[in-house]
């Protein structure tokens, strides 16, 4: 998995808002290409699976309930420093201490649901993607 990609999700809420496309035009605007792209629903064991590293955390439970509750929009994305600039344009986990003009700061209604799942290192991002998407599902 080359270094330049990494993985989000446009998470249930956001989804059920309304607010993929306006989502979506936000992350092309900051440069980012769309390698691979689906909307699908995570069943509680796939859910619980892709957070596992939170699994004795207090929120995992709930994460998981939401993370499952409702479609989800999973992509993959391309850009230089893709990680980093990435983590950049969707801000911090709490839409509180979000910067403006982030993902989070606009869209998340609150620390658990915060719109957007972004990977937090190229080796999650590598996991990540194998994780959602084969390799016919991505494009050139
Ligand atoms: O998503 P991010 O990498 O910014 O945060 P995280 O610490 O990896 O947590 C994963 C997800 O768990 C968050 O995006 C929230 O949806 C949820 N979470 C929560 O509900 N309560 C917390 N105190 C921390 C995270
Ligand atoms: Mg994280």
């Amino acid at each position: 998995m080359a270094t330049n990609r990494t993985f989000t999700m446009i998470k249930p809420e956001a989804v059920a808002q309304g607010n993929t496309g306006k989502i979506t035009d936000m992350i092309i605007e900051a440069g980012f290409k769309i390698k691979a792209m689906k909307l699908k629903q995570l069943t509680k064991e796939a859910a619980g699976e892709f957070y596992a590293v939170h699994k004795e955390r207090p929120f995992y439970g709930e994460l998981v309930e939401y993370m499952s509750g409702g479609p989800i929009v999973a992509m993959i994305l391309e850009k230089e420093n893709a990680v980093a600039d990435f983590r950049k344009l969707i801000g911090a986990t709490d839409p509180a201490e979000a910067e403006e003009g982030t993902i989070r700061k606009q869209f998340a209604t609150s620390k658990a649901e915060n719109a957007v799942h972004g990977s937090d290192s190229d080796e999650n991002a590598a996991i990540e993607c194998d994780f959602h998407f084969s390799a016919d599902e991505i494009v050139g």
